[in-house]
């Protein structure tokens, strides 16, 4: 879909009526300025989902989602932004012109989809119409793969020739080097040739149900690779697609977990036994952005990879974005020589089932597979159970995570705990750690607290409360944002998730226009920013002496920053000191009278004298 150019998408939210969209979706009942109604985000009884007409964002003070019209419709809609601009645009009969530029990136992306369409269902055709007792059919027979499942997945056969495809495409208007763009095609040193031959086809979805590359399967074991994939395309980002989303989504919402396979075949096995919910890679590991994707439909994920090493291997690679992602993470284990599919298909769905019921907490999976009797090894089992745990967003997943690892091995007890408080050992210092995506449903109180885990000293509860309300104040009033900006940088802001939201303020003061707080949460790109600043808009208290609040606080974080910076040159100079290096030393003492200078007129000025 072509991009949108900025001022248009402006335009379009401000005709946007947030109230009058989620009305399509949520009963809504006015309630002072707001409007409340059910969430539809999470399970509730009672509506804390509220709808804010002056502001145009909504906000739930249940499960702590929030946003803008656009990111609304993107959560529940599951749509990306632009399709969520053009979603509003048409409510409101505005055309979105297709500009010079924009018409080409958007065509190349609309005629490969156009190609991927259209080899979809030539594949797809040409499984159907093999007769019964064709190499493909015998095949699918073989797998276990009924009608049902091959109309669903729309499963497809590539015929045993060079040009099949090519040549039916070519009839249809679509030039060899589209095919080549897609990856359908290959060009050698004679000729362009079909790149997919006498396979089975696995046509991949994206989340919103367009083709955007195949897999393919052959159908002997000479034949080799085993399994072929398209290469990335403009429309392809291997990363953030999950083979069998699109039809899983449904289940995933009602069910809430999903279970990740490595295979296309894993899941199709499953698929027969009527197991669903599930995801499958495509050859590729799990990645952060699959895993928030997943994130966004339910809570926890179960890994279920094959028992062979490969699928050790990889488990331990998918389990860090998962957990990170705030999914509740299990591993289910596999009897040796077994992969989700064989297994599915020699014990059924309940014998699968019981399988995932008894999964393993990640200290069991881990405690299986380290060696603990190794001094070292055992280390490196809990610095790596500390390190995951501490990276999940979820305040609530990150107790359970720890008391399970503290009954499987009860030797951390405490130590653990301190750790989680402490870090220690290489890397260990959070840091940018804990910065999450889309996970955290730990409800809006966990975000503020979370954040806490992540600087060091003990006396940061002050700390961050004097950033988060400085940024309420700037929220609410754009003469607050304005008085900030010409006090401090967003540097100033120790918390990485409030100098993200300072430096969107901020970027947003400087056109000039209006001070738009639901462009604020679109162009800010970071579902946790987006829901802190609805939950700070809608707490927003109307206390009285709001700018002096704001510049009490102003006044503080510049004092601290200067403390900080004085603190760490007197360590410098008594370094230097004892280095005996006397002109470095008169330099850094001079600075330090500067500093403590600068201290002295900024309180001074703060009591107003
Ligand atoms: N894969 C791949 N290239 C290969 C082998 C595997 O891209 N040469 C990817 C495929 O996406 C495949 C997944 O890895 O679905 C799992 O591989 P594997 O376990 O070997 O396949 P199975 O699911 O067991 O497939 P089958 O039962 O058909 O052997
Ligand atoms: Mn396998």
């Amino acid at each position: 879909m072509a991009r949108i150019p900025e001022d248009l998408i402006d335009s379009i939210r401000s005709q946007a009526d947030i109230v009058d969209i989620v009305s399509d979706y949520v009963t809504l009942r006015r309630s002072g300025r707001n409007y409340m109604g059910l969430c539809p985000f999470h399970d509730e009884k009672t509506p804390s989902f509220s709808v804010n007409p002056e502001k145009q964002i909504f906000h739930c003070f249940g499960c702590g989602k929030g946003g803008s019209v656009f990111s609304f419709l993107m959560e529940h809609e599951n749509v990306t932004f632009v399709e969520a601009v053009h979603h509003v645009a048409r409510r409101l009969h505005i055309t979105i012109p297709d500009t010079q530029g924009e018409r080409e990136a958007g065509s190349e992306a609309e005629s490969l989809a156009r190609v991927t369409r259209f080899a979809a269902r030539f594949f797809h055709d040409r499984l159907l119409n093999s007769g019964r007792d064709s190499v493909v059919r015998r095949y699918a027979e073989q797998r276990g793969l009924s009608e049902e499942t091959i109309k669903s997945f729309g499963l497809g056969y590539a015929p045993d020739s060079w040009n099949d495809l090519l040549s039916a495409a070519r009839e249809k208007g679509i030039g060899a080097d589209w095919l080549v763009k897609a990856g359908l095609a290959k060009t050698g040193e004679q000729r362009t040739y079909d790149a997919f031959r006498k396979r089975l086809i696995f046509p991949i979805q994206a989340p919103s149900g367009r083709v955007v590359g195949f897999g393919g399967r052959a159908l002997s074991d000479e034949d080799q690779p085993k399994y072929l994939n398209s290469p990335e395309s403009p429309i392809y980002r291997k990363s953030q697609v999950l083979y069998g989303l699109y039809q899983a989504r449904e289940a995933l919402r009602r069910q809430g977990q999903a279970l990740v396979v490595e295979g296309y075949m894993d899941l199709l096995g499953l698929h027969e036994q009527g197991i669903q919910g599930v995801v499958a890679l495509c050859g590729t590991a799990l990645t952060r952005e699959q895993a928030r994707l997943l994130a966004r439909y339910g809570q926890q994920a179960y890994l279920v990879y094959d028992s062979d090493q490969a699928g050790v291997r990889a488990t331990w690679r998918a389990i860090e974005p998962l957990v990170e992602s705030g999914l509740w993470t299990r591993v289910v284990r596999l009897p040796e020589d077994y992969d989700p599919d064989s297994y599915v298909r020699e014990h059924g769905q309940d014998g699968f089932m019981k399988l995932v019921e008894q999964a393993d907490s990640l200290a069991d999976f881990m405690g299986f597979h380290a060696n603990l009797q190794a001094a070292g090894d055992r280390d490196e089992v809990f610095r790596t159970l500390a390190g995951l745990i501490r990276k999940t967003t979820n305040l609530v997943h990150r107790e359970m995570y720890r008391e399970e690892a503290e009954r499987r091995f009860p030797a951390l007890q405490g130590l653990l705990a301190s750790e989680l408080r402490h870090p220690s050992g290489p890397g260990g210092r959070g840091g940018s750690g804990g910065r999450g995506g889309s996970g955290g449903r730990g409800g809006s109180g966990t975000v503020g607290r979370d954040r806490q885990a992540t600087p060091t000293a003990p006396a940061r509860d002050g700390d961050e409360r004097v950033e988060r309300d400085l940024v309420q104040l700037m929220l609410s009033d754009r003469t607050i944002a304005e008085l900030v900006e010409g006090q401090l940088e967003p540097q100033d802001f120790k918390y990485p998730l409030y100098r993200r939201i300072v430096e969107q303020c901020l970027a947003g003061l400087g056109d000039g226009g209006s001070y738009d707080l639901s462009g604020l949460i679109d162009t800010i790109g970071d579902d946790e920013a987006a829901r802190v600043i609805t939950e700070l808009i809608n707490t927003t208290d109307s206390g009285v002496h709001l700018e002096q609040r704001a510049r009490d606080h102003i006044v503080r974080i510049k004092q601290k920053r200067l403390k900080e910076s004085m603190a760490r040159l007197m360590e410098q100079i008594k370094q230097m000191e004892s280095g005996g290096r006397s002109s470095e030393l008169n330099d850094a003492m001079a600075t330090y009278m500067e500093l403590k200078q600068q201290e002295k007129v900024l309180l001074r000025s703060a009591r107003g004298d």
